[in-house]
């Protein structure tokens, strides 16, 4: 990475800006059910302490668009860091207000104080240039360790850094060295899952991965619009008509470029949207009216197990199936269960669902990297610039 990190500045006794993403699930009692960012960050944070550094922490939770909500407070944020740091991290009441300053305007080296949703102000998201200046003026120095978050330019991803020196925390740097060097310099062969819902989503990732994989593998509901677009029958699937002529020119732009460009062979199909729903699994040029393909089916995941056996770098974003019914999580399950046991590849997870699959899976230690971006991480790997990133002081 050509962006200084914390290590490359004096940090000793500084006043530190550290811009996280904890923008975590929570169940509904508030509590988190995945702590994964937060544990993210850790690295981050524990240096600044060896480096006694005063610490104050920012980030977003959910989208309370410029309100004040309590469900999306940072409390149960600053509990759980507190807890896995073995440290207490005060929380401010308000992000700029009289808490904050309170807060941070007398703080001794070593101690952390993390300040409200940063969202609950709308200057935020709009990167108002006075609402960042505010938040510079806590500090002497602006860490930015939101990988999450990078792909949008607020006042605490990108703002302050014009006026405080920029670098970023480990976490960007492990992100970037992980998703950066598999771009560049994939060990062949490469090979991409994408799975999720629409091709719309994955435009642009597509076309940019065409132009680096060796074998691109589709699973999810988008794989609809490509059998589609070959004139089949998708029945009552999830399917985009209005990117038909799209998905053509993706196959064939797949073909002009020696990509192979797997489509599932066979799908499990449910009569109904309902978890218990009666199901069955039949080749894709046959799907009957009045049923949804739901995952990809067992000669698929055979198939495509296979191609994963001599792959040396795999990149996947996006389930295969409905995972969040179990009778069509089988594509999901089985494609995390053949990274996992891979000793020869590298192996990563774009954020999001698939992330999380791999996690509830148990499998989350045998992966190479499991990236902490959703949106951030599908952004770069479209190639383009974040301003998260862009903001920090190059080498
Ligand atoms: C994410 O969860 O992808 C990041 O925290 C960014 O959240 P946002 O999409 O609400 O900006």
């Amino acid at each position: 990475m050509n962006k200084k990190t914390v290590k490359d500045i004096d940090l000793q006794n500084k006043k530190v800006f550290v811009r996280c993403d904890f923008n975590v699930p929570l169940d509904e009692n508030g509590k988190i059910t995945d702590n994964r960012r937060i544990v993210g960050a850790l690295d981050t944070i524990k240096y600044l302490l060896d480096q006694n550094c005063k610490v104050i922490l920012c980030s977003h939770l959910g989208r309370p668009k410029g309100e004040v909500k309590p469900e999306f407070s940072l409390a149960p944020v600053a509990a759980e860091l507190s807890k896995l740091l073995g440290k207490e991290v005060k929380l401010a009441k308000d992000i700029i207000g009289e808490s904050a300053k309170e807060l941070t305007s007398n703080m001794k080296n070593g101690e952390i104080v993390l300040l409200e949703n940063v969202r609950f102000d709308a200057r935020e998201e709009k990167n108002d240039p006075e609402f960042a200046k505010e938040l510079a003026s806590m500090a002497e120095v602006f860490v930015n360790d939101a990988f999450g978050t990078a792909h949008r330019a607020h006042g605490s991803t990108a703002g302050v850094a014009d006026y405080l020196p920029a670098v970023s925390g480990f976490l960007i740097e492990k992100e970037l060295k992980f998703l950066g060097s598999a771009l560049e310099n994939p060990e062949r062969p490469f090979v991409a899952i994408l799975g999720g819902k629409k091709v719309s989503d994955k435009i642009g990732v597509i076309n940019s991965l065409l132009e680096k994989v060796d074998t691109l593998m589709i699973g999810g509901a988008m794989a609809f619009t490509f059998y589609k677009a070959q004139g089949y029958n998708v029945g009552d699937s999830i399917c985009e008509l209005d990117k038909l002529d799209l998905a053509n020119e993706l196959m064939e732009k797949a073909k002009q470029k020696g990509v192979k460009f797997l489509l599932p062979v066979d799908t499990k199909l449910g009569k109904e949207f309902k978890p218990d729903t009666e199901s069955k699994t039949v080749n894709y040029k046959e799907i009957p009216d009045g049923w949804m393909g739901l995952d990809i089916g067992a000669e698929t995941i055979k198939e495509y197990k296979e191609v994963l056996q001599s792959a040396k770098t795999i990149m996947w974003n996006g389930p295969l199936g409905l995972s969040e019914f179990e009778q069509f999580a089988d594509g999901t399950n089985e494609i995390a269960k053949t990274l996992s046991e891979l000793t020869n590849a590298i192996t990563i997870i774009g954020g999001g669902d698939s992330a999380a699959a791999v996690e509830k899976a148990g499998l989350a230690d045998k992966m190479t990297h499991i990236s902490t971006g959703g949106g951030a991480s599908l952004e770069f790997l479209e190639g383009k610039k974040l301003p998260g990133i862009e903001c920090l002081q190059d080498k």
